[in-house]
Formats: structure tokens, sequence, C-alpha cells
């Protein structure tokens, strides 16, 4: 049963019987939340289109429907407005909480889909800018999942480079890889905070040097034709690289199927090559090979001084770039020959990429080369979803005092610091296990709340407090169940039976809300599913979790005496607590026994 459903399915039948197009038909949330739950608006397009006033409608459709499940009243000067019974409401709760997924329908049409997110680089070190593709990637790929799609997660590690090359030769001057080169000689230990420090000196060289940038050059070069020693020294590196990256990405609970790189599928571009120039599409450029992906009325020509000038043009869709004049292969290369890749191991109807919306032109640029090539079949959806800058609260990007780009690490760390404190100050010893799981919390919420294409301040006091909208009030009510459930005595089989024996039974306005937030939650799912966006679930969840503490602040639970009473409030508690935990699970953190 779905209420929603069940409502449209009566208005529908009464629409049929009435001659009312369906296009009109419309039901939403009630915005008077105390009175009503559902609100139907059709009687204004209608009484437009057949000259006659909202009321008559309303009334019209009023006097036709069911009214099974719920009260339909009429008010001025053309709402209906639905009020679901009491014991409908109450059976929808008891359905849910014997049901393992709360009822949460999937949806009718799935898909395979290929997630794209994380795109760590290997020898840089994990900065800020590198927070938010993890997080909204992760809980697209969890929330696609709860909703039935199979997802197939992929980190794509930026590895494939030029920084690959400036480090080795940054490592070659310094002396820690001789050993590689002439085997009388010794290497020195690698480790991460050499790549910390190495990586960062060759990116300032690469400036001012211009022997050093060239030779860099060619030893990316050297690394993809997997030429010795430079791929070994490579393959170092890369381990020593992706183990630290692990370690920061299972902090945020972010997980991969596929831990492949750009380099991952340099073994395709010469076949993806000679696709596209089997077709034609290729021009040289400088003795690069590039594709032009520029529609018309992309490339407007600016006029020639000279008529022997080469045409120029202004604002131009620029051309992807298949290899460099040098042969090496490049970002454009390794996107279009991963997607290749892609097709030929999984054949997905989506791939999902989620990275800084500055890439929106690099990715534009390869969809449309991938398209024009075959490469991808028509009817696959190669969708981008670029999200803003992360702020500090003077509205610039976030930076530290001395106006360095900030680690990942350290804004972990900032963030869990902050939760310790306030565990602190609720009477709590150090734990910084719990203490990241709210850091977390803090750092996910204030992040997910937002829609990706805006940017936001991170405010570290204002997402790690346990009041207001944030990730630890969701924490912090869920933990206030446990403990709930824990006081009554439920251990594990209890709530089980708690769960089957249909104990709700909605008695007053607060645990009328409980529902109807539980339905708005719900529906939020698929609203984040429409509209790219986490945050449609973050506000909905909020709602919810707000909705509970009314009624726990109003209710005495455990002193009940009368025990259906008590049974229906505790019954209630855990389906909050189990819709709590499906919601976050999709956010990607979790509530904790206590906090
Ligand atoms: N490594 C890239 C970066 O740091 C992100 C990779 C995104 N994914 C992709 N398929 N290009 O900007």
């Amino acid at each position: 049963m779905n209420i929603k459903k069940i409502l449209l399915k009566d208005l529908e039948d009464c629409f049929l019987h009435l001659d009312y197009p369906f296009d009109d038909l419309s039901l939403s949330f009630s915005n008077r939340p105390e009175e009503f739950d559902y609100t139907c608006n059709s009687a204004f397009s209608l009484a437009k289109k057949m000259h006659t006033s909202p009321e008559i409608i309303a009334n019209s459709i009023i006097a036709n429907l069911k009214q099974d499940i719920a009260e339909v009243s009429f008010a001025k000067p053309g709402f209906i407005n639905f009020r679901i019974k009491d014991e409908v409401l109450s059976k929808y709760l008891n359905d849910a909480l014997s049901n393992s997924r709360l009822l949460l329908e999937t949806k009718e049409t799935k898909y395979k889909v290929v997630m794209d997110y994380g795109g760590a680089n290997v020898a840089k070190e994990l900065h800020i800018g590198h927070l938010r593709s993890p997080v909204i990637g992760e809980s697209f790929a969890r929330l696609y999942k709860l909703l039935g799609d199979e997802v197939i997660t992929d980190t794509h590690l930026g590895d494939w480079g030029l920084q690959m090359g400036l480090t080795i030769a940054q490592l070659k001057d310094d002396g820690y890889v001789a050993g590689y080169f002439d085997e009388s000689k010794t290497n020195k230990k690698i480790t991460l905070d050499t790549l910390n420090e190495e990586y960062p000196k060759a990116s300032l060289r690469k400036k001012t040097d211009e022997e050093f940038c060239k030779r860099a050059e060619v030893y990316t070069k050297y690394i993809q034709e997997k030429k010795e020693p430079y791929w070994s020294i490579y393959e170092t590196i890369r381990d020593i690289s992706v183990s630290r990256i692990k370690l920061n990405y299972e902090k945020l609970n972010c997980y991969f199927d596929l831990w492949y790189g750009e380099s991952t599928s340099s073994k395709y571009v010469d076949e993806v090559v000679k696709i596209f120039k089997d077709k034609g599409l290729i021009r040289e450029h400088e003795g690069a090979l590039v594709v032009d992906v520029a529609r018309e009325g992309e490339n407007i020509p600016i006029e020639k001084k000279n008529p022997d000038d080469p045409q120029l043009y202004k604002n131009p869709m620029p051309p992807v770039y298949l290899k460099k004049s040098n042969g090496a292969d490049v970002y454009d290369t390794t996107d279009i020959a991963t997607i290749y890749q892609r097709n030929l191991d999984f054949n997905p109807d989506k791939i999902i990429y989620f990275t800084d919306k500055r890439q929106f032109l690099h990715f534009e640029r390869c969809f449309r080369a991938v398209k024009m090539a075959g490469i991808s079949p028509e009817n696959q959806d190669l969708v981008f979803v670029g999200f803003g800058t992360i702020n500090g609260t003077d509205g610039k990007p976030f930076k530290t005092r001395s106006g360095d780009t900030i680690k990942l690490e350290d804004i972990i760390n900032l963030i869990t610091t902050s939760a310790q404190k306030k565990l602190t100050e609720n009477g709590f010893d150090e734990n910084p296990e719990l203490a990241l799981k709210i850091g977390v919390a803090a750092l996910k919420f204030g992040d997910l709340s937002n829609y990706p294409n805006k940017d936001y301040v991170f405010d570290i006091d204002k997402f790690a407090s346990f009041e207001g909208k944030t990730g630890p009030y969701i924490q912090y009510t869920g933990a206030r169940i446990n403990s709930l459930l824990k006081k009554a005595e439920l251990d594990k089989t209890k709530l089980e039976f708690l769960d089957s024996m249909n104990f709700i039974n909605i008695s007053d306005q607060n645990q009328r809300n409980i529902a109807i937030n539980f339905l708005k939650l719900q529906e939020s799912y698929y609203s984040c599913y429409k509209e790219s966006s986490l945050s449609p679930l973050c506000q909905a969840i909020y709602d919810f979790a707000s909705s509970y503490s009314k009624f726990y602040n109003d209710t005495r639970i455990l002193t009940e005496g009368d025990d259906n009473k008590k049974n229906s409030y505790l019954a209630i508690s855990h389906l909050v607590l189990r819709a709590l935990i499906q919601a976050t699970d999709v956010l990607a953190f979790e509530i904790p026994e206590r906090m």
C-alpha cells in the first residue's frame, strides 16, 4: 500500500468519470500540516479551461471521490484537502515496521550505472578540493542502489599525468632513486612524507625551470610506454599514494568497487585512436591529434586582418586532444578511453561523473567526441554532476590561516576536534572513534544539504552543533532512541517482536506529524533522484527527526501505565530509528549507540 498512490487512484477514477484531463491532476503535501496532509490544486487550472469557478470544479471532484482512506474537504477558493484517517496511517506505519525496506519502493525501471567519483591524484596530497566528489558520489551510489539500480563505483585515480613525471624527476634529482638507474648505488626510502615534499617542490620548479619541465614530460611519456626503470618507480609511488588515499576515503565511509585509474584505460588508447581515425574525425594540429567537437554557432570566426592569416575563432568549444605532439596521452585521452573500457566491461545505461563544476567543458567535449565516434551508444546517458566551491566564513575559498590550500586530512581533524569538544561538554571522555563518526556526519550533512552546483560556507561550529539542521542532530535523535530502547530492555529479539505486532496506534497530532514526515522522507529519495541532489533528503530527514523530538519531549514513554499505549510509543520510536538508519546510510554516516 502506498498512501499517495491510493489517493491518486481515487482522483484518477474521478477524473475519468468527470471527463477531466489527467494533465491537470496534481497532488502534493499540504502546506497546512496541522490540519491537512495532502492538497489537490487541480480545480484552478481546470476552471480556467472550462470557464467556470474553481469552487464548482473542486466540489464536483469531492462529490465523486471514494474517500476511503482520507477525509476530504473544500477550502476557498478551490483547494481540495485530504486528511488521512488515523487508522490508515497506523496501518501504514505497522506495515512499514514489519518490512525490511520500510515499504520504500524501488523504481519501476532499473538501470546499470557506472559512477565515477573520488578522483584523487597519485603523488599529490588530497586537499579540500577533493572533499566533495567522494562525499557526493558515495551518497548518490547508495541512493541509486537503494532505489534498485545496479551501481558500479570507480574512483578513477589521476595516475597518468605530468605530476608523475614531475615527481620522478624531482626524486631523481634528490637522489632517492639512484639505485634504479645504477645497480652500484642505493635507493633512499620513499615514504608518503617524501612524496608530500617532492611533488610540491617539483610543481614550483616547473614554473621556472624549463629543462626540468621538459625532462618531466619525457619521463611522463616513458611511464606511459612502461619503460624501465621509470615504470617501477611509478608503481612504487602509486602504491604508497593509493594506500593513503584509501585510508582517507575510508574515514569518510567511501568505498569503491574499482580502484582503476587513468592508467587502466591506457591499453585501449590505440584502439580508440583508430576508431576516430577510421571515421575520419581526426585532424592534426601542430603535431597533436585533435577531434573537433564544436557545433554550428559555437565557432565564431574572428575577422582576418590579412587574407593569408589562419582562421581564428572566438569562444570556441575547443577540440578534444587525443595525443599531444610528443605522442603522450592527456586528460581527454584517458577519459575517452575509459568510456570505451567501461562499455567493454559493463555496457552501462548511464555513466555519472562527480567533479568540480569547472570541469564541465572537459566532460562536455569528451561526451561529444565519444558520441560522434560511436564509442558511447546513442541511448547511453553520460551525465556530469558538477559541484561548487567550499568557502570559508569570509566567503572566499576555504584556506589555512597562512593562506595555503587546506589538506583533506586536516579538514577531517578539525571537524573531529570540534565534535570531541562538544562531547566533552556533554560529559563524555576522550572518544576518538565516536568523535570521528560525529565529525564525518557534520561534514557530510553540511555538504549534502546544499545543491551540488552551489558553493557553500564551511562553518565548522555550525556543522558540528548537536542542534539545528545538522548531521550530529540527526545522530543525536537516533542515539536518544537507542538509549530509550535500551532502557525499555528491548534486545534484538524483543525488537523484532515489537516490529511484527502491529502495535502502532496513532492517537495524537505529534504522532500524526511523525507519520506524515515519514511519508515525506520516503518521497524525498525520489526527489533526490530526479533533482540530482541529496538536499531534499537532508531536509526531509531533519523535519522527520524534529517531529520525533517534539513527540519525545511531550510524551511520557517509559512511564506510560497503559501497555497498549506504551507499546505503540516504543514501536513508533523504533520505526523512527530504522528510518533514520535507512536515510543516514544513504548520506553515508552512522547513528551511534549513544552520544
Ligand atoms: N583526477 C581528477 C582531478 O583531480 C578528477 C577525476 C574525475 N574523473 C574523471 N573521469 N575525469 O581533477
